[in-house]
């Protein structure tokens, strides 16, 4: 289902548009798949399409309905109605959440990270403090000490991803409670963006959304969740945020006012149809990524210049490239392959790319030995 490569020229696609004229290069950067959605998906947005009429248009009981069973199952994490506010995307999330901080009070986050955790508060003309990454036991975590030793008596807010983007860590109870623990001393928000939440690779590993880990824990936090990751329907805009706390929630859409002002229809219709019918696609596709994680790990074992640490979710590759002592972003893209730089996601990406594994297998073995050519 997933090894047939779909021709997206003519589409706009972005992770066409923006590279090409580096002649021929295969994008395997921005995070979408190179796969078709849920059949469910495309016969419910052609069934919407053929009523004709587009008018504004309101979230469902249903669509809520569909969302709350999917996370249950999938995190057992049970989530009411009240606490739903739909965004057209967690980017814009991230944006309003920082909205809810006063203009002294600033934000702390960890780098390097995905680029809007560190432009969202520049946006609202928020201070926000980074703290960098350690690779601790094989995998990207936090070191807690020095994570709170940056904490500023005017900070307000953590802005916390989960699963990590990148490196594709996904954060344990014991990391979880900590970071509540430190939220609760120092009287802090939580901002968890968890949209690659149901793209979790490793079999023994499971993603707990932060706020289900304790009511105290749910009382400070907004969780940023998306159906645009999971099912791939990512240039529809769909999100959604989640707070237990009414003056939370409240702060939250006051922060949003009418610039986000609806959701966009057909991303409600996506939206409903792939949480109610994509649970076995969702299955599958993981499965699929699963199989290709192995090739870029047989790759990276190849190639003892590259590093790449436990991926225990996205199916986005944070290579180390360090070693190889050049600029690897221009490096691979001579050698005809468009990546992520490492530079874009801040402090400590110098010498990274991030490579999306997601397309068809027999794409991505060429995209591995072009980058292995280049390195030659
Ligand atoms: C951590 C993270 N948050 C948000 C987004 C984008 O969310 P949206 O497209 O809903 O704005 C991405 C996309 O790659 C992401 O990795």
């Amino acid at each position: 289902m997933f090894s047939k490569t779909i021709d997206r020229n003519g589409t706009h696609a972005l992770k066409l548009e923006r590279y090409k004229n580096y002649n021929g290069a295969i994008p395997a950067w921005v995070a979408d798949m190179d796969f078709k959605s849920p059949q469910c998906v495309i016969d419910a947005l052609k069934k919407r399409v053929e009523h004709g009429v587009f008018g504004y248009t309101a979230v469902s009981d249903e669509l809520i309905e569909a969302v709350a069973n999917f996370i249950k199952k999938e995190h057992g994490w049970s989530v009411p109605k009240e606490w739903f506010a739909f965004t057209s995307g967690v980017v814009a999330s991230l944006n309003i959440a920082c909205g809810i901080l006063k203009e002294n009070e600033s934000a702390i986050t960890t780098t390097p990270i995905y680029p809007y955790f560190l432009s969202a508060p520049a946006n609202m003309k928020r201070e926000v403090t980074a703290v960098r990454m350690r690779e601790i036991e094989g995998r990207w975590s936090i070191d807690f000490d020095e994570f709170e030793k940056h904490i500023k008596p005017n900070c307000r807010m953590i802005l916390l991803c989960n699963p990590y983007n990148p490196g594709g860590t996904v954060f344990t109870k014991k990391e979880l409670l900590k970071i509540g623990e430190i939220a609760l001393k120092h009287n802090l928000l939580i901002c968890s963006d968890e949209i690659h939440a149901d793209l979790v690779l490793s079999e023994n590993v499971k993603h707990i959304p932060i706020a289900s880990l304790s009511p105290e824990i749910a009382d400070r936090t907004i969780t940023l969740m998306a159906p645009s990751k999971t099912f791939n329907i990512a240039g529809l805009q769909s999100s959604f945020a989640l707070a237990q706390n009414k003056n939370l929630k409240a702060a939250f859409e006051r922060s949003m006012g009418h610039i986000n002002g609806g959701v966009n229809l057909l991303a409600l219709t996506a939206a409903q149809a792939a949480y109610e019918g994509g649970g076995e696609w969702l299955q599958n596709v993981k499965e699929y990524l699963r199989e290709n994680l192995k090739l870029v790990r047989k790759f990276i074992v190849n190639n003892p210049k590259l590093r790449l640490l436990e991926l225990e979710a996205t199916y986005l590759a944070w290579i180390d490239c360090r070693a190889l002592d050049t600029d690897p972003w221009k490096l691979f893209l001579k050698g005809g392959v468009v990546l992520n730089d490492g530079k874009s996601f801040g402090e400590g990406g110098e010498g990274f790319v991030r490579l999306n594994f997601a397309m068809p297998r027999a794409v991505l073995k060429e995209v591995l030995s072009r980058m292995e050519n280049a390195m030659r």
